[in-house]
Parts: C-alpha cells; sequence; structure tokens
C-alpha cells in the first residue's frame, strides 16, 4: 500500500520528536493527524504541514480522551493505518525521593497512554492493518539511580509491545507493533530534565559523555526509523526493539 493512502495519528506531535516524526511521515506522503494536549503547537505543526494534515486535542493518559480521538479519527479519514505513541515525559527521582503521586503520574503519561492508544487504535486499524510505533527510550534497556520512575515506565513500554505484537500476529490483524528506543535527542523533555537537576552542566555533560559517538541526537535521527517502521518494507519486523542512541547501551 502506497503512503499517500496511509493515515498516521502521532501523540505528543506538537513539540520534540513528535512534531519531526509528523514532519517525516508527511514528507513520506502520509496523512498526519497531530494529537496533543498543547492545542497552540498542535495547530502550529499541523499548518506548517498542510495538506490534510489535522490538530486533535487528546490527552493520551484519559481513556474518554482516546475513544474521542478514534471516532474523529473514524469519521474524518474513515480509518488508521499507522498509531505512534510517542507523548511521555521524564520524572527525575531515585525510589527514596519519588513521591507515589510522581510515579503515577509518569505511569500515567508514558505507560496508560500507550496501553490505551493501542488497545483503541487497534479497533480501528484492525479493518485493514497497519502499524504502531511505541516510544520508549535506550532508559528502557540501561536503568540509572534517579530514573526509577521512567526506567519502570519504558521498561513497561518495551512487554507491552511484545505482548500486542503477539497478539496481533495471533489474531491475523496484519498490525504489526514495535519499539523504538532513542538516547538523548536535545528536545524540550531534555531541558524539563536538566531543570529537575541540581548541576544541569553536569548533568548535561554526563549525557554527552555516555554517548560513545561523543554528541546527543537530533529528532530526525528517530523520525527516521518511525518513516521505515510505518513504511511497508518493514513487513516483517514486529515485536522489535529499534534502538538509536548513538552507543549508548552497548
Ligand atoms: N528527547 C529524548 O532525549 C528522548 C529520549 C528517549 C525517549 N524519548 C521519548 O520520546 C518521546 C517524546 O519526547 P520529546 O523529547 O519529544 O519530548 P517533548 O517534551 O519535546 O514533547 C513531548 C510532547 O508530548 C506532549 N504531551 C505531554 N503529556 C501529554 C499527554 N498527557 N497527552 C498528550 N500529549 C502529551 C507535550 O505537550 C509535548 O508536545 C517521549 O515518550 C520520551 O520519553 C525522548
Amino acid at each position: 500500500m502506497t503512503n499517500s493512502t496511509k493515515i498516521a495519528l502521532i501523540t505528543g506531535a506538537a513539540s520534540g520528536l513528535g512534531e519531526a516524526i509528523a514532519g517525516r511521515l508527511a514528507a513520506d506522503g502520509c496523512t498526519v493527524v497531530v494529537a496533543d494536549i498543547d492545542m497552540d503547537n498542535a495547530e502550529r505543526v499541523a499548518t506548517e504541514l498542510g495538506r490534510s494534515a489535522s490538530a486533535l486535542k487528546l490527552d493520551v493518559s484519559s481513556e474518554a480522551d482516546w475513544v474521542a480521538a478514534i471516532a474523529s479519527v473514524e469519521s474524518q479519514y474513515g480509518r488508521l493505518d499507522v498509531l505512534v505513541n510517542n507523548a511521555g515525559i521524564t520524572t527525575m527521582g531515585s525510589i527514596e525521593d519519588l513521591t507515589f503521586a510522581a510515579f503515577k503520574h509518569e505511569f500515567s503519561i508514558d505507560v496508560d497512554g500507550v496501553f490505551l492508544g493501542s488497545k483503541y487504535g487497534i479497533g480501528l486499524m484492525k479493518k485493514q492493518g497497519g502499524a504502531i510505533i511505541n516510544m520508549s527510550s535506550a532508559a528502557g534497556i540501561k536503568a540509572g539511580p534517579y530514573l526509577c520512575a521512567y526506567n519502570g515506565a519504558k521498561g513497561a513500554v518495551n512487554m507491552m509491545t511484545k505482548s500486542i505484537a503477539l497478539y496481533c500476529a495471533e489474531q491475523k490483524y496484519n498490525i504489526r507493533c514495535n519499539s523504538v528506543h532513542p538516547g538523548a535527542i536535545h528536545t524540550a523533555i531534555i531541558d524539563k530534565t536538566l531543570a529537575q537537576s541540581d548541576d544541569p552542566d553536569a548533568l548535561m555533560a554526563n549525557f554527552v559523555a555516555s554517548h560513545p559517538v561523543g554528541h546527543l541526537g537530533a529528532p530526525a535521527d528517530i523520525a527516521a526509523i518511525v518513516s521505515y517502521l510505518a513504511s511497508d518494507e518493514a513487513a516483517f519486523a514486529t515485536g522489535a526493539q529499534f534502538v538509536v542512541d548513538g552507543g549508548m547501551t552497548l
């Protein structure tokens, strides 16, 4: 199937990696739905993409929002071919420092968002098949002492991805589900993480030093692997972890 007939919904697409992914999938020919809680920037991104791109208000932690979002995509486009569960936050803190409320907030977005998006997205996608791409992280593979909630959340994304892939294969839905694991990419999430640190300069130096290639990644590096996974060229790839991290997890 050509990309020109594909409908792609990307969560957290108003900035950072999601914005880059929306731009790349639109350039590939997909019709893109820019979903986010930040409607000002979602509208900006959709307007910049032009063509048939649209902005959609979606809090990924809300089941009611997901039901409404998928109904909206169905009524507007009649199908869903690509779902990128990208929206996420990073909550810094050790097992001793983190409050239970902060831990649950992290999981409500990074884990509940992937669960709900996949659950309701599959309902529409299974009519013709498609691809689900879940944004995990290098931090879903390699742990850090002050990333307890984030490590836990991204680890959960990894295994949900594999279960979803197996289920869709068993059901013969022709839906592939893979996870993507970026190293540090300089977006707003990195700035917010630095702002939670007592010594942002030292943390940034540590980010750079932890990547054997000697620099952080760019959003386009991640958009490229998502483009592949969304395409028919990835027909045999499912349940797999695609690591794009400058060698960080080696
Ligand atoms: N930037 C990195 O270094 C890096 C590395 C590994 C993984 N990731 C993952 O990539 C994804 C995107 O990160 P980013 O760097 O682009 O972050 P970002 O902060 O630049 O963008 C995140 C977007 O998600 C949106 N968002 C936040 N909460 C939401 C919610 N409840 N519902 C819908 N949208 C919501 C924000 O409004 C924002 O537009 C996240 O899942 C993150 O964990 C990022």
